[in-house]
């Protein structure tokens, strides 16, 4: 199957990334989010984005016209029936995601592929949502989408040979490295690093170290580009929560039971840079 134009559901931190890394490597992109007002808030990161690659040498004014002339947005699933692939990216709800997949099965072209950067759900359940089983898979990116080098695609139960073929040509295309993984929740790398994030949750807890100490000691005894509570402020720790509380549910493993801590501060709305202030604060703009 020739994908030509990809169609993305969210234009969060993740579905804005992959917009633009799609628009960047030549793909005309339509981008669906439920209002004006999110659209415009996925586009105002992607120019963010784009500015810091143009800032460091990495893409050129005219490159970054043409990447933004690919991407059109729209508020209507409908608007998406052009699409060779759709790639969900909505928030991590199970429910939300397989009336989604429903809803997409009807209106996509018969013989596109529909794909989701779930980090946990179950890939196999979305297929089941879907008249089209065999041309549904998993797509995880890492954030940022633009800078991160790894897809993981994910297998459900039901997905056809020629399906993950054709994901992995356009992984090629996108410049990402693909590991292929079983459909478990987690899959590789968070079934990984969830468990050292929750440790480093349980440290604060504990009072062991501060938040800096903790990120300091993994940056520099590491060589981590982050500290775990840096990186928890950046993934978001609601869906690091929502992740290990998947994780817990399957695996039944105390490596991935979730702090008190971390569980207080989801609550509290401390989410992490996205709502201003997680383990640290940040400025809101
Ligand atoms: N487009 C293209 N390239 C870009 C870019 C953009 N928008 N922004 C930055 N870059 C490039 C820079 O040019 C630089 O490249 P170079 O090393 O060749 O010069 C490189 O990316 C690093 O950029 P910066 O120097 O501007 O920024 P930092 O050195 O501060 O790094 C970071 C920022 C890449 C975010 C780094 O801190 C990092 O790698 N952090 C860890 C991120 C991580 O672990 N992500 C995975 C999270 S888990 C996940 O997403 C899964 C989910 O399911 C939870």
């Amino acid at each position: 199957m020739d994908i030509r134009t990809v169609g993305v559901v969210g234009a969060g931190l993740m579905g804005s990334g992959i917009v633009e890394t799609a628009a960047r490597c030549g793909y005309n992109v339509i981008m669906r989010e439920v209002n004006e007002q999110l659209l415009d808030r996925g586009k105002q990161r992607m120019a963010t984005s784009m500015q810091r690659a143009i800032d460091r040498g990495k893409m050129t004014e005219e490159d970054r016209n043409v990447a933004e002339a690919r991407i059109s947005a729209t508020t209507q699933l409908s608007g998406l029936s052009g699409a060779d692939l759709i790639i969900e990216a909505i928030t991590e709800n199970l429910d939300a995601k397989k009336a989604l997949f429903a809803e997409l099965d009807r209106i996509a072209k018969p013989d596109a592929i529909i794909v989701s950067n779930t980090s946990s759900v179950s890939i196999t359940a979305l297929a089941a949502a879907t008249d089209r089983p065999s041309q549904v898979a998993g797509l995880h990116f890492f954030n940022p989408v633009p800078v991160m080098k790894l897809v993981e695609i994910v297998r459900a139960l039901q997905s056809s040979d020629e399906t993950i073929d054709t994901l992995r040509r356009l992984s090629d295309t996108l410049n990402k490295t693909v590991v292929v993984a079983k459909d478990t929740p987690g899959f590789i790398v968070n079934r990984l690093i969830v468990p050292q994030l929750l440790d480093a949750v349980r440290l604060v807890e504990d009072g062991v170290a501060s938040p800096e100490d903790i990120d300091t000691a993994m940056t520099l005894g590491m060589s981590h580009p982050m500290g775990p509570l840096t990186l928890l402020d950046f993934v978001g720790l609601d869906t690091t929560l929502f992740i290990a509380d998947v994780m817990w549910e399957e695996f039944k493993e105390e490596k991935f039971a979730a702090p008190p801590l971390l569980r207080k501060m989801v609550t509290a709305g401390y989410y992490g840079r996205k709502s201003g202030r997680g383990f640290y604060e940040y400025n809101k703009k």
